[in-house]
């Protein structure tokens, strides 16, 4: 092997953020993911799109763990988080969760003030040594959300009592408020208005300056937005997965263009 190629596997490796290699999961005998292989690049925003019951959540919740809480429930493969196998038995759910965070298509913020909804995984986490310290996450959490500016008037305040797209966006502050490395956005906008939505789009572009970020959407528009990597799933199989301009403009398989021309789904 010559240099060259030394130097471009580790430059290609180097930026895979999380490996699936034969990946299924069966709920009891349905069998919801089939034999799926993907590399999920860093710093970057990778859509899965497909038809519904395709097992787009199905793999999402594979990515940190969140199957685990379904009793019928079993994945089998690899999936590595930087090379780490996130299944070893080694590692804790929790830990691993604080580290890929997810953000779920209803926002569900706990039933606290706006501060402790923020401040809670930190807390558990260990992250502040003072309140100083977890002023200054709060304060920078919700900045990231790009929610700031409308709560920090009001930080005392039921987190519920905020409009769907000011809680989805506190939910995607309190996500990143325990630094993860990895952000899972299942619908992420299903509930929001169109301008909830480009707010949350807008978010999602900057976030990926910091985190990889992977979004379940069922709209190809939003997709073609705000991605740069797409997989587009259809009956457990992973069908095409490859940069976002090049499924949408010229996918190889034809189930992917019946999809994305309206045909299936
Ligand atoms: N908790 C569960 N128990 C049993 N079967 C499940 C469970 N969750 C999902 N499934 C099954 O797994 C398959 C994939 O479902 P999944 O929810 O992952 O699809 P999806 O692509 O996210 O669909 P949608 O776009 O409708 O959200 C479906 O056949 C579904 O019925
Ligand atoms: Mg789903």
């Amino acid at each position: 092997m010559n240099d060259m190629t030394l130097l471009e596997r580790d430059v290609d490796t180097k930026n895979i953020k999380i490996a699936a290699n034969n990946v299924q999961v069966y709920y009891g005998d349905t069998h919801a993911i089939k034999d799926v292989n993907v590399q999920i690049e860093d710093k970057t925003v990778t859509a899965f799109i497909g038809p519904s019951g395709c097992g787009k959540s199905t793999f999402l919740r594979c990515l940190n763990r969140m199957n685990d809480t379904i009793d019928i429930c079993r994945v089998e493969g690899d999936i590595l988080l930087d090379g780490e196998d996130i299944y070893d038995p080694k590692v804790d759910p929790v830990q691993l969760r604080a580290k890929v965070g997810m953000v779920f298509q209803k926002p569900n913020p706990f039933p606290k003030s706006i501060y402790d909804n923020i401040a809670y995984g930190p807390r558990i986490h260990g992250l502040a040594r003072n309140k100083a310290e977890l002023d200054d996450i709060v304060e920078k959490s919700l900045r990231r959300g790009a929610i700031w500016d409308e709560v920090k008037d009001r930080l005392d305040a039921p987190g519920t009592g905020l409009s769907g797209g000011q809680q989805q966006r506190l939910c995607i502050a309190r996500a990143v408020a325990t630094e993860p490395e990895v952000l899972l956005m299942d619908e992420p906008c299903s509930a929001l208005d169109p301008i909830a939505t480009a707010q949350v789009e807008e978010l999602i572009d900057e976030l990926r300056q910091n985190y990889s970020v992977v979004i379940v959407t069922h709209s190809m528009q939003q997709a073609a937005r705000v991605s740069q990597k797409t997989a587009f799933f259809h009956l457990g199989n992973l069908v095409e997965f490859g940069e976002t301009g090049h499924i949408f403009t010229n996918p190889e398989d034809p189930r992917t263009e019946s999809y994305i021309t309206g045909r299936i789904g």
